[in-house]
């Protein structure tokens, strides 16, 4: 019996390690079946930081159930972004935009900051079409008046769409201005059944239409909506962003957007930019002012137009293609407060957006 004592503890001791190893596989096993969860957070991770550039992780069809918890614990564990809880669809199959803060600046034109190298960089741009277009006027569809010296110009090329929804009478024309600019292009675009709707804080109603097409409305653009307790005490305050008249409007698309708002153009732009409304928009035609920065716009010169530069970058990033460029000899010719470049303190400048259907 003595000497069969060790050999049953052997048995035990051999028992004991078949069963911890039988443990041991078992885990392994389990842990085996959640190893395909190791790597897809990581590259959702990455989708995250890179979502305010891109609506990709809009496209992406949502996770299966399990996935998306250990997502989320994993996420919510590195502290990186929001999982996509955050981009639910409004009603009207609108998708809420991605909210960036600030546009991506473009490097500097020189090794060292220079105001001229900037000023030269970004006068060649608005001076250089980057896409042709024949037909620039809607005096092409001929019955109108004459063209002016300053038209603005939309292209009414075949492979676009414009002229397309103009022939169906499907198109709507957003002009945003101050006082009593010339309207014949408003009227035109009605004229020819567009769908037209002028901003204009200066008018004396709420609202005013004039003809079948024509709107007026007494509401100016703004590149932020009011402070909130400014418009509890104004609750029909008249300054708003451009894409919360499309919500309150129920309009998803515009075909041309005008803008001569004197000064404002910059920073409405860089809103619509960040707010994604660009890609709502058929056509731009925008009148930019150099001869100073422009509202809320700060930094010395050569950053001012640095800046400048990177927001139209951002429209060629987005599809957009600069076909016409007007530069307005009648102005003062300055930028940025001086005589210099050669430049005029104005232009007219129009883009297609060629992405848009
Ligand atoms: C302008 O400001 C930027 C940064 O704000 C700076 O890097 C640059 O050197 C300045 N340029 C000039 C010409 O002063
Ligand atoms: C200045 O601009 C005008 C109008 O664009 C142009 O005709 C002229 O050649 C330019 N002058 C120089 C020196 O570049």
């Amino acid at each position: 019996m003595a000497k069969e004592r060790p050999l049953w503890r052997r048995l035990t001791f051999r028992l004991c390690l078949l069963s911890a190893a039988l443990v041991l596989c078992l885990q392994l096993g389990v842990r085996r079946t959640w190893c395909p969860e190791e790597k897809p957070p990581v590259a959702e991770a990455a989708a995250g930081r890179a979502a305010p550039l891109s609506r990709g992780t809009e496209q992406q069809p949502p996770p299966p159930a399990g996935r998306r918890r250990v997502t989320y614990v994993r996420n919510g564990r590195r502290g990186s972004a929001a999982p996509r809880c955050c981009s639910p669809q409004l009603p009207g199959g609108r998708r809420r935009k991605t909210v960036r803060w600030h546009i991506e600046l473009q490097p500097w034109a020189s090794p060292t900051p220079s105001l001229n190298y900037e000023a030269l960089r970004f006068l060649k741009y608005i001076s250089t079409s980057q896409i042709s277009c024949e037909h620039l006027n809607l005096n092409s569809l001929g019955g109108y008046s004459e063209p002016t010296k300053k038209p603005w110009s939309v292209c009414l090329d075949e492979r676009f769409s414009l002229i397309h929804r103009i022939r169906s009478k499907q198109c709507r024309l957003y002009s945003l201005g101050l006082g009593n600019d010339d309207n014949q292009f408003e009227i035109n675009m009605a004229n020819s059944g567009c769908e037209v709707h002028r901003f204009d804080p200066s008018i004396k109603s709420a609202h005013i239409q004039e003809g079948q097409h024509l709107w007026y409305h007494r509401l100016s653009i703004d590149w932020r909506d009011p402070n909130p307790a400014i418009a509890a005490h104004k609750p029909h305050s008249s300054t708003k962003k451009l894409g919360t008249v499309l919500n309150e409007f129920g309009h998803h698309k515009i075909d041309v957007l005008k803008a001569d708002v004197e000064s404002a153009e910059w920073k409405i732009l860089e809103n619509l930019l960040l707010e994604d409304v660009v890609e709502q928009i058929g056509q731009l035609v925008f009148e930019v002012h150099v001869h100073w920065p422009g509202f809320e716009v700060s930094g010395n010169d050569s950053s001012v137009v640095r800046y400048w530069y990177s927001l139209l970058r951002e429209l060629e990033l987005k599809d957009f293609r600069l076909f016409h460029t007007y530069k307005d000899l009648s102005k003062p010719q300055m930028f940025l407060k001086k005589e210099a470049f050669n430049a005029s303190s104005c232009y007219r400048l129009s883009w297609v957006n060629t992405r848009w259907k």
